[in-house]
C-alpha cells in the first residue's frame, strides 16, 4: 500500500493566541479537504485551545510539541497525554533536536516520552538527526541508529505502526541549508532498512519518514519525488499560510 504523504507544521515557540488562531483558520480554509494527504499543525501549548477551535470540522491533525509520559501528577512544567487529548490533539512531536540540544533530552528520555504517548493513545512523530560535527566525522549513520534503536526501545509492532519518523539534520534546521535530495534520500533509505531490522519488512515499508530542515515551497517538490521521503516537518515556512499551503500542495 502506498504511504500517504504527510506534511506537518511545527510552529515552535511562535505566535500569540490570536495570531495562531488566524493562521490556523487560513490553513483550514485552504488545506483541509485533502483526502490524499495528511496535514498536521503543532502550535505552542498556550495556543492549542484556540487553534483547536479554529480548525474544528477540518481534517487537520492537531499535535503537541512535546509530552510527558504520565497522565497526571507532580511533574511541574510538563503536559500530559490526557491534557493533549483534552485539547483535541491526536499526535505529538517527540525528540526534536531543539529539545535534545537546548534542553538536554537524551535518547532514553525521548523513549520514555514516546512510549508514554503511545500507551496513552497519542501518535508520536519521532525526530532524529545528526549535527554538522557528526556528519563531518562520518558518524551520521551510527548516531541515527542509536537515536532510532533507543528511541524505539520496547515499542512493539502493534504500536510502531502509529509512529511517524522525522529525519531532521540539525545543520539544516532554521539555517536555510537543506540536505540535497540525494543526501536526504540516502538517510531515509537507511532509516527504512533499520526499521526493517527492528520490525518486519512490511511494517518498515508502511511507516512514513518525513524530512525536516529548511523545507520551503522552492524545495518541497524535488524532495517529495524521492522514493523514501513521505512528507515534511516544516518550521519557518509553516508560519506563513501561503508557503505552508504550497508545501502541502506539493507537485
Ligand atoms: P525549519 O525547522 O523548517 O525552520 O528549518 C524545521 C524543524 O525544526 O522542524
Amino acid at each position: 500500500m502506498p504511504r500517504k504523504p504527510f506534511i506537518a507544521g511545527n510552529w515552535k515557540m511562535s505566535l500569540a493566541t490570536n495570531e495562531a488562531s488566524q493562521l490556523a483558520m487560513s490553513i483550514a480554509s485552504t488545506c483541509s479537504d485533502l483526502s490524499d494527504r495528511d496535514v498536521l499543525i503543532a502550535p505552542s501549548f498556550t495556543a492549542l485551545h484556540a487553534v483547536a477551535d479554529a480548525i474544528k470540522g477540518s481534517d487537520i491533525i492537531l499535535a503537541g510539541q512535546n509530552v510527558c509520559w504520565e497522565e497526571q501528577g507532580a511533574y511541574t512544567g510538563e503536559i500530559s497525554p490526557a491534557m493533549l487529548r483534552d485539547l483535541g490533539c491526536t499526535s505529538v512531536i517527540i525528540g526534536h533536536s531543539e529539545r535534545r540540544t537546548l534542553f538536554g533530552e537524551t535518547d532514553q528520555l525521548v523513549n520514555k516520552r514516546l512510549t508514554g504517548a503511545l500507551a496513552h493513545g497519542i501518535n508520536p512523530i519521532l525526530c532524529v538527526g545528526e549535527t554538522l560535527e557528526e556528519r563531518e566525522q562520518n558518524i551520521t549513520f551510527e548516531v541515527l541508529e542509536k537515536q532510532m534503536r533507543i528511541g524505539l526501545d520496547k515499542v512493539d509492532e502493534n504500536s510502531a505502526h502509529h509512529i511517524v519518523i522525522a529525519y531532521e539534520p540539525v545543520w539544516a534546521i532554521g539555517t536555510g541549508k537543506t540536505a540535497s535530495n540525494e543526501q536526504a534520500q540516502e538517510v531515509h533509505a537507511f532509516l527504512r532498512q533499520l526499521l526493517a531490522q527492528i520490525y518486519k519488512k512490511g511494517l518498515a515499508a508502511s511507516i512514513r519518514i518525513l524530512y525536516g530542515g529548511s523545507v520551503k515551497p522552492e524545495n518541497i517538490d524535488s524532495l517529495m519525488v524521492q522514493p523514501d521521503i513521505d512528507g515534511a516537518l516544516v518550521g519557518g515556512a509553516a508560519l506563513n499560510a501561503q508557503s505552508f499551503e504550497r508545501i502541502v500542495k506539493f507537485k
